[in-house]
């Protein structure tokens, strides 16, 4: 079976943070899982991660999804991937893929189309390359007239080398028996005193295998980060892929400022995308909606013509017809129903909001089932919390909630209920009624003139 190793043992001392370089993220995404999903893209579910710096964070990401090994000692790929011995052994019947978990790019195609080339030409290894306009810093690819002869560092390269723009990606497809062979053969006589992978090339030559290059057309798989900078062009380079392909797909963006869509994001021809939005993934957006501007949706699913201005929305849904915004806050396992329309300094939470409901302004709805056509009064507050347990409100169809209404959970409107301004709800109120919680309004006729005139007479006492 066919299987991978993902190089993680990586520092990024560059990076200035203490944290694995592969656990950095490009657009939300760790560069480990671009690298990760790459693989099970094309088809490969059995990966080792090999981890050192701080691999505890790297167990900790994976949660115990992939086996791991921890490389002690940075010593160099090769012996990055001797840690991984053991892994190849349980199955040695295949190939060995191994990739660097700092170069998110590399995809199912290039994967899948090197391996038809590795099993095709019958190679102990085949190192997947590109070229590049400045290939400095990468290790070179030595071509003879019928296939490769070795790669070498650029530490250790001849100036004529140096001028080679073929480069090694860092990822290679091994015969796993011949990998676990080579591995054992390789030693650290170079200029930087390490074990490198590469020399499995020379090495499988040199005992009359065959090894082979794969020239990747696509040299966007070799992009890594190795400071903030280069992350910084990665997520660049990864944000403008994505808005690209939803342009394809005809999303309309005026322009594309402050526009972050994470992969995996799905959004219906016509609907138009506005400035400083950002889609997390899990989101899915129907046709015809106008999302943004300052708009920030994580793990929503929206229905068509959905109108979300200045909404901060997180695991929930709203269906088509919502309009939402000004600075309206849905948090998590929040369901809004279609046509409803929620205004302006409106918080919801945990709640479903039913058909056509009016919440137009400055209102808390936590742990409740409002139903359709509700008009709901600015000030409205559920009281769902008494500081040891939260407890739900239910609201029935066709209810007016006044302004300034407590609904002190747990508590049940009926149907087309009214409550009047500034009444706190304590009890549940049958179909058809109206609650009225007031003190006795007093009129004291007068008074401002009263007060006037005695404020006068203290005045001309103190002169
Ligand atoms: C390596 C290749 C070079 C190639 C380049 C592509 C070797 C000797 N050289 O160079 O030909 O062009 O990658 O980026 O292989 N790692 C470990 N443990 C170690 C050393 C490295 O886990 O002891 C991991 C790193 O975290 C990284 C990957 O291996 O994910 C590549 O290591 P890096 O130091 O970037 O390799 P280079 O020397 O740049
Ligand atoms: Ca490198």
């Amino acid at each position: 079976m066919n299987k991978a190793i993902i190089l993680a043992g990586g520092q990024g001392k560059r990076m200035k943070a203490d944290m694995p370089k592969p656990l950095f993220e490009v657009l939300g995404e760790p560069m480990l899982n671009w690298v990760i999903t790459a693989c099970e893209g094309a088809g490969i579910e059995d990966i080792c991660v090999v981890k050192g710096f701080k691999g505890e964070m790297i167990d900790e990401y994976l949660g115990g999804k992939y086996t791991t090994v921890l490389q002690a000692e940075r010593l160099g790929t090769g012996h990055a991937v001797m840690q991984a011995v053991p892994f190849l052994e349980n199955d040695t019947s295949g190939n060995t893929l191994v990739l660097c978990g700092d170069a998110p790019f590399i995809d199912p195609d290039t994967i899948r189309e090197s391996l038809g080339q590795h099993i095709g030409d019958g190679n102990a290894v085949t190192v997947i390359t590109a070229e590049l306009d400045d290939p400095h810093g990468y290790g070179r690819i030595l071509r003879t007239d019928k296939g490769i002869r070795g790669i070498v560092e650029q530490k250790d390269a001849t100036q004529q080398q140096k001028l080679i723009k073929e480069v090694n990606s860092g990822a290679y497809w091994f015969r796993t028996a011949d990998l676990i062979e080579m591995l054992g053969k390789l030693t650290c006589e170079n200029a930087q005193h390490e074990y490198y992978l590469t020399d499995t090339i020379s090495i499988a030559l040199a005992e009359g295998k065959s090894a082979g290059a794969y020239k990747s057309a696509n040299a966007d798989i070799i992009k890594g980060a190795n400071d903030r900078k280069d992350l910084l062009e990665l997520n660049n380079y990864a944000r403008m892929a994505v808005i690209e392909k939803h342009l394809i797909n005809g999303v309309g963006f005026v322009c594309t400022d402050g526009i972050i869509i994470e992969r995996g994001v799905e959004i219906g021809a016509g609907t138009e995308i506005l400035p400083n939005t950002i889609l997390r993934q899990g989101t899915k957006i129907g046709s015809g909606c106008k999302v943004g501007p300052n708009t920030v949706i994580v793990n929503c699913k929206v229905g068509d013509n959905v109108q979300l201005n200045a909404v901060q929305a997180y695991d929930s849904e709203i269906e088509s017809g919502a309009n939402m915004g000004p600075f309206v806050h849905i948090r998590p396992n929040s369901v809004v129903k279609s046509g409803a329309k929620i205004g302006n300094f409106v918080e919801i939470k945990n709640s479903v909001i039913g058909d056509k409901t009016a919440i137009a302004h400055l209102a808390y709805i936590g742990d409740s089932d409002i139903g359709r056509k509700v008009n709901i009064g600015a000030g409205t507050v559920t009281v769902n919390y008494d500081g040891i347990e939260k407890s739900r409100c239910s609201v029935g169809d066709n209810c007016f909630i006044g302004c300034n209404t407590n609904l002190i959970a747990p508590v049940a409107l009926g149907k087309a209920v009214y409550t009047a301004a500034g009444t706190t709800i304590t009890r549940d109120i049958p179909d058809y009624a109206l609650a009225i919680d007031r003190g006795v309004m007093k009129i004291n006729e007068g008074y401002t003139l009263r007060k006037l005139s005695q404020s006068k007479k203290m005045a001309e006492k103190k002169k």
